[in-house]
């Protein structure tokens, strides 16, 4: 069998990893969260005192910044290089500034070329922004997940209710709104829908709907 590239792009908060993560369990596949190499960036600027739009300093950062993932039971365990930050690449602060970060031309430049490199070989399930666009142009399977934003901040506000965190589900939704307009206006690589790519709307759709839906696109396409 032929071992694809699935690519699997959305704004803020679609369900993105969850879905890929369950895709890529069904296919035997890597899967590989775009979103969270750009997190870890933005962590280890802020540990460095690196402002979020100084393009010129996060390249030199970048040279040697190692950022890897590691299977674990209970999920991934992302690192940059020997600091797990799993954890604290999900707090508020990052999430703050990391469409800053993701708009540097540097930085985009650089986690694209690795990306490519992980998925060279195929088996591969990648999700983020601008995978199906940039990463990845010959993916053999696109996918654009989409949902309403008060659906997602819904959605936000359960899962942080689940880990004992409080938020504000307003707050959650104009957060949610800023950042998919940051990453739909910037100038490099911005979240836009692939012309060959599906649309899935996951609005009024579970979770197994939605990856019973794209393995049967898969299944179609591959
Ligand atoms: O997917 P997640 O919400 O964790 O992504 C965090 C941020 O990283 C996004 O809001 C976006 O600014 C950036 N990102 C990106 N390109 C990707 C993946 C994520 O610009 N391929």
């Amino acid at each position: 069998d032929d071992l694809l590239q699935i690519a699997i792009d959305g704004p803020a908060s679609a369900g993105k990893s969850t879905v890929a993560k369950l895709v890529a369990h069904q296919l035997g596949y890597v899967y590989c969260d775009t979103g969270a190499m750009y997190r870890a960036v933005t962590w280890a600027a802020r540990k460095e005192g690196i402002k979020a739009d100084d393009n010129a300093a996060l390249e030199k950062m970048l040279k040697n910044l190692e950022i890897s993932f590691k299977p674990a039971v209970d999920g991934q365990r992302v690192y940059v290089g020997h600091a797990e930050v799993t954890t604290a690449i999900r707090l508020p602060e990052i999430a703050r500034s990391v469409s800053t970060i993701a708009a540097q031309v540097s930085v985009r430049k650089a986690l694209t070329k690795r990306q490519q490199e992980i998925a060279a070989n195929g088996g591969i399930v990648m999700d983020g922004r601008d995978i199906g666009t940039t990463v990845l142009p010959n993916a053999n399977v696109k996918i654009f997940l989409v949902a309403s934003v008060k659906e997602r901040a819904l959605r936000r506000y359960k899962e942080n209710k689940a880990k004992g965190i409080v938020a504000d589900l307003k707050q959650l939704e104009q957060e949610i709104a800023k950042r998919d307009y940051k990453d739909s206006t910037r100038a490099v690589s911005p979240l836009v829908q692939a012309v060959d790519a599906i649309k899935v709307d996951t609005t009024q759709l579970s979770i197994d709907e939605v990856v019973a839906k794209i393995m049967e696109i898969i299944q179609k396409k591959g």
